[in-house]
């Protein structure tokens, strides 16, 4: 039996206060954190926010903290864990609810100090060069 911790907070909710809220849960052979949390908002709390898109370790939305250290929940098997698992949002990040941040912020405001394309100082591109 597993016994998660997760830290519960909807900052859109003026009536809701941070506090972790424990869900309990059978472990099956090659369960993922993702698979738990999925478990937990099938089975027990509809309610509960947490973000995944690829569930192959590649995007990175599924980031969180797992007993106080930063890993993906796709990616991280329950049977490497010990039995009681706490899991809270990644820091630095907006907080949208629960364990689901504002991961498309935080890399619209990196890509705009970085700049990370192709800079014309100045010129204008001659397109006619490229046919
Ligand atoms: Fe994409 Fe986990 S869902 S890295």
């Amino acid at each position: 039996m597993l016994k998660f911790h997760i830290m519960r907070f909807n900052p859109a909710d003026p009536a809701s206060v941070p506090h972790l809220q424990t869900y309990e849960l059978e472990q099956t052979m090659g369960m993922t954190l993702f698979i738990a949390l999925n478990e937990i908002r099938e089975q027990l709390d509809p309610s509960l926010a947490f973000d995944f898109v690829c569930r192959a370790g590649i995007c990175g939305s599924c980031g969180m903290v797992v007993n106080g250290r930063p890993g993906l929940a796709c990616r991280t098997l329950t049977q490497d864990l010990p039995a009681e698992i706490s899991l809270a949002p990644l820091p630095a990040f907006e907080l949208i609810a629960d364990l689901s941040v504002n991961t498309g912020k935080w890399m619209r405001g990196m890509s705009e100090r970085l700049e990370p394309w192709v800079h014309s100082l100045g010129q204008e591109a001659d397109l006619s060069r490229l046919a």
